[in-house]
């Protein structure tokens, strides 16, 4: 895991997750933000530690995600332009031919992002935007967030539990003519949804 230095100050202002200027506190970081468990699996690299294994294609990935991605960091890698290990680590996935992920956040989106971004998509990248579902009917924060996550595992091919899959609508709330369905309040959450 890396970060870039507007990353650290992302990190610090919305979660309050103190990595340091350039990442160098991150995995000092990691248990207290991840837990003990998570964090004893990651390794952490400041952003300018470019001679570290995710630089080189010879150090074995199953893919690189950079999430969330700054407009920045998405033009730069679009160009291959490598100023930091995260822009060098995506630069590595996409000349070695392995998944490259792109989680953008950004809205609206200016015509030289979406340009960058099928640059990005027609050299084979994911470009996955924090758009989360609203059909699972999300009561929390978390579950916004976990159907992000769960999208970006299913595209890695990883076998998760994180997040819900939709298994299509009741056979109830397929038939209106039957005045069958159940009366909804759609401010109720899943207590009053027809939608699993
Ligand atoms: C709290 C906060 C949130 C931000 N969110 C975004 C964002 O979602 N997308 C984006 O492109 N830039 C965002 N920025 C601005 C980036 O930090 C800025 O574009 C920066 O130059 C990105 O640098 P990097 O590409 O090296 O990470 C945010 C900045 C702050 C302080």
């Amino acid at each position: 895991m890396s970060i870039t230095d507007a990353g650290c100050k992302v990190l610090r202002h919305e979660l309050g997750v103190e990595a340091g200027l350039h990442g160098e506190g991150l995995a000092a970081a990691l248990p207290g933000w991840l837990g003990a468990e998570v964090a004893g699996h990651v390794r952490a690299f400041d952003s300018a530690a470019v001679e570290a294994p995710p630089s080189s294609g010879t150090a074995l990935t199953s893919g690189v995600i950079l999430c969330p991605c700054s407009m920045g960091t998405l033009a730069r890698v679009s160009v291959g332009f490598s100023s930091n290990l995260v822009e060098r680590a995506a630069d590595v996935a996409l000349k070695e031919g392995r998944t490259l992920i792109l989680v953008p956040r950004e809205a609206p989106l200016s015509a030289i992002h979406l340009e960058n971004m099928l640059r990005l998509a027609r050299l084979g990248a994911v470009i996955l935007p924090a758009s989360p579902g609203f059909y699972h009917r999300p009561k929390t924060v978390e579950d916004l967030v976990h159907h992000v996550v769960g999208k970006v595992l299913d595209r890695l091919g990883l076998a998760h539990g994180v997040g819900a899959r939709w298994k299509g609508l009741s056979p109830a709330a397929e038939d209106p003519g039957t005045g069958a369905a159940p009366p909804r309040d759609p401010l109720a959450g899943n207590g009053g949804a027809a939608i699993p």
